[in-house]
């Protein structure tokens, strides 16, 4: 009963839109309307700068940090903290406070790599990092910063990250379908370093 109680606050805490609540509070913004249409960090940097972008980022990492620290607060022991991570990444994606729709999954998975492996953590958001450095596009280094870190995982011999890392990655590119439509037509959103975040 606790453990499916803390499922719950975990799948209710990956729920909160952070995006769409900071736009429509702060800024009587809609992200969902504008850019990609995406609720996560990307978009806001895009829609509404980088200070909320900023924010979003830390908030929907936290989501994932927190769900997979639930088990460690409160002594449970029997589930694997992923599991709980999990029910955040999927609130994240499908937010019963957004109509069951909701992000592409990464800022949380993130989240939950750092409360799990900070070492692993530190891998995928180096690619990341490095991935944007390179093309300048962030869906390509999502997709690609999680396949390496799924790669990585392997060395870590925990056959339930690795799996779940694999679920992960190929929910991811199937979250960013659009993305691929737009990079297969040349139209993808670029990020544009030195002059901000443009469309
Ligand atoms: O984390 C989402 C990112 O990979 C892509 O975002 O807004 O360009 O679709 P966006």
């Amino acid at each position: 009963m606790k453990i499916f109680g803390l499922l719950i606050l975990a799948y209710l805490m990956g729920s909160i839109p952070s995006g769409v609540w900071i736009g429509k509070i702060f800024f009587h913004v809609d992200i969902r309307q504008s850019g990609s249409g995406n609720i996560g960090t990307t978009n806001t940097f895009r829609v509404l700068g980088p200070v909320a972008g900023s924010i979003v980022m830390i908030l929907d990492i936290s989501k994932g940090t927190l769900a997979t620290l639930l088990p460690t607060f409160f002594h449970v022991t029997t589930v694997s903290p992923l599991i709980f991570g999990l029910a955040a990444i999927l609130g994240h994606t499908f937010s019963i406070f957004d109509g069951f729709k909701g992000g592409k999954a990464v800022a949380t998975s993130a989240g939950m790599l750092l409360a799990y492996s900070p070492t692993l953590f530190l891998f995928a958001a180096g690619c990341w990092v490095l991935l944007i450095l390179i093309t300048s596009i962030v869906s390509v280094a999502s997709m690609i910063a999680f396949t390496l870190t799924t790669i990585a995982t392997l060395f870590y011999h925990d056959w339930l990250l690795t799996a779940l890392a694999l679920v992960l990655t190929v929910f991811i590119f199937y979250k960013h379908r659009s993305n691929i439509v737009r990079l297969k037509d040349g139209t993808e959103n670029q990020v544009h370093f030195g002059l901000g975040w443009a469309l």
